[in-house]
C-alpha cells in the first residue's frame, strides 16, 4: 500500500505545487507570479466559459499544457510522483501525456460493431491495457453499470480505450451487467465491481462511469485525486453547465481508501437517481472536499436514449 497524497501537491488543476524551500528566492518568486497569473488567467477563462464554447479548443489545449508545464516541477522532495509499488525498469509515466490532444469533435458511427472496437484496440486484452513505454502513474478500474445499452457501450468504448491509452494509464474496464428484467440499481452494481475487480487486479483508483457519457477532452485525466473527483462538469445535454449545485453523478474518480473510508454505495437505491447524492453526502461526513477539473476540459457528450422499463425515476430518491 502506499500514499497517494503526494498527488494534490502535484494536481495539474491546483496552481500551488509545494514548491521546495530549497529553491532559490528568485525563483520561488517567478513561479509565485505564474501562479498567481494563473489564477487570474483561470478566473478570467472561468467567467468567458460561454465565449470559448465557440472558440477552437486547441489553443485552449496548448494553455493548460503551459500552465501545466509551470507546475509539473518533478523531483521536488516535497513533491514526489507517485510510484508504483512493483519494482520496474522503465521510467514513471509523466503526469501529463505527450499524446494528450484536447477537445476533438467526437464522432458516432452508427454501424459500429463490438469486433471493430476490439480490431482498433489490438493492445488490449480482456478489458485491460498497460503502456509499455513506462512504468503507470495509477492502475486505474473504469466500473460502468449496465444492462441493456449496447449501442452506447459502443460508442463509450470506441473512444474511452484511445483515450485512456493516450494517457498513458494502467487500465482495466469492466462492465457490471444486471441481469434479468428487475428494477436496476446502479449503485449496487457498482460496489459489486470494485470488490470483484480487486480480487483480480490491485488497482488504485476507481472511476464509476456512466455508459452513456464520453469525454470529450483528454486532458479530463481519469486519475485518482487525493480528494474524491468529479468528473463531469459539463454535459451537453444540461447546456455544459454543472447539473445542480452539488451534483457528482455520472463519472466521479475515487482511491481505494476513499471508496473504502466511505463504505462505499449505499444498496437501496432502485431505478434512476438519488445515489449519486447519498454518495456525495457519505463523502461529506467523511470531511472530504470535491474537486473538479476545470469547466472547459471536463466536458462530456451525453448518447441519447429514453428512460426504459425497470429504470424508471426511483419515486423515493
Ligand atoms: C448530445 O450529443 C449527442 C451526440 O452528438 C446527441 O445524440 C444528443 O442528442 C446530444 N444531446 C443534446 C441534448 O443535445
Amino acid at each position: 500500500m502506499y500514499n497517494l497524497r503526494p498527488l494534490l501537491n502535484c494536481d495539474i488543476y491546483a496552481m500551488a505545487c509545494k514548491l521546495g524551500k530549497s529553491l532559490p528566492q528568485k525563483l520561488k518568486l517567478l513561479l509565485i507570479v505564474v501562479s498567481l497569473g494563473s489564477v487570474l488567467t483561470w478566473i478570467v477563462v472561468h467567467n468567458m466559459q460561454d465565449l470559448l464554447r465557440d472558440i477552437n479548443p486547441q489553443p485552449l489545449a496548448k494553455t493548460l499544457q503551459r500552465w501545466v508545464g509551470v507546475q509539473m516541477v518533478p523531483r521536488d522532495p516535497h513533491c514526489p510522483p507517485l510510484v508504483s509499488p512493483t519494482p520496474t525498469t522503465r521510467p514513471l509515466c509523466p503526469f501529463l501525456s505527450p499524446y494528450l490532444r484536447g477537445a476533438t469533435g467526437l464522432k458516432f458511427d452508427a454501424q459500429l460493431t463490438l469486433e471493430q472496437v476490439q480490431r482498433n484496440n489490438p493492445k488490449v486484452r480482456e478489458g485491460r491495457y498497460e503502456p509499455q513505454e513506462c512504468h503507470p502513474v495509477q492502475r486505474v478500474a473504469i466500473l460502468i453499470p449496465y444492462r441493456n445499452r449496447e449501442r452506447h457501450l459502443q460508442y463509450l468504448l470506441e473512444h474511452l480505450h484511445p483515450f485512456l491509452q493516450r494517457q498513458l494509464l494502467e487500465y482495466g474496464i469492466y462492465i457490471i451487467n444486471q441481469a434479468g428484467k428487475g428494477v436496476f440499481n446502479r449503485a449496487k452494481l457498482l460496489n459489486v465491481g470494485f470488490l470483484e475487480s480487486l480480487k483480480e487486479h490491485q488497482w488504485d483508483c476507481f472511476i464509476f462511469h456512466d455508459v452513456d457519457l464520453v469525454p470529450e477532452n483528454d486532458f479530463n485525466l481519469y486519475l485518482c485525486d487525493h480528494e474524491p473527483k468529479h468528473l463531469v462538469v459539463g454535459r451537453n445535454a444540461t447546456g455544459y453547465k454543472l447539473h445542480y449545485k452539488g451534483y457528482f453523478g455520472g463519472a466521479t474518480a475515487m482511491t481505494k481508501e476513499q471508496f473504502t473510508r466511505v463504505n462505499g454505495f449505499s444498496n437501496r437505491y432502485w431505478g434512476w437517481g438519488g445515489e449519486d447524492d447519498d454518495l456525495r453526502i457519505r463523502v461529506q461526513l467523511q470531511k472530504m472536499k470535491i474537486v473538479r477539473p476545470p469547466l472547459e476540459i471536463a466536458r462530456y457528450t451525453m448518447t441519447f436514449h429514453t428512460r426504459d422499463h425497470g429504470n424508471e425515476v426511483n419515486p423515493v430518491r
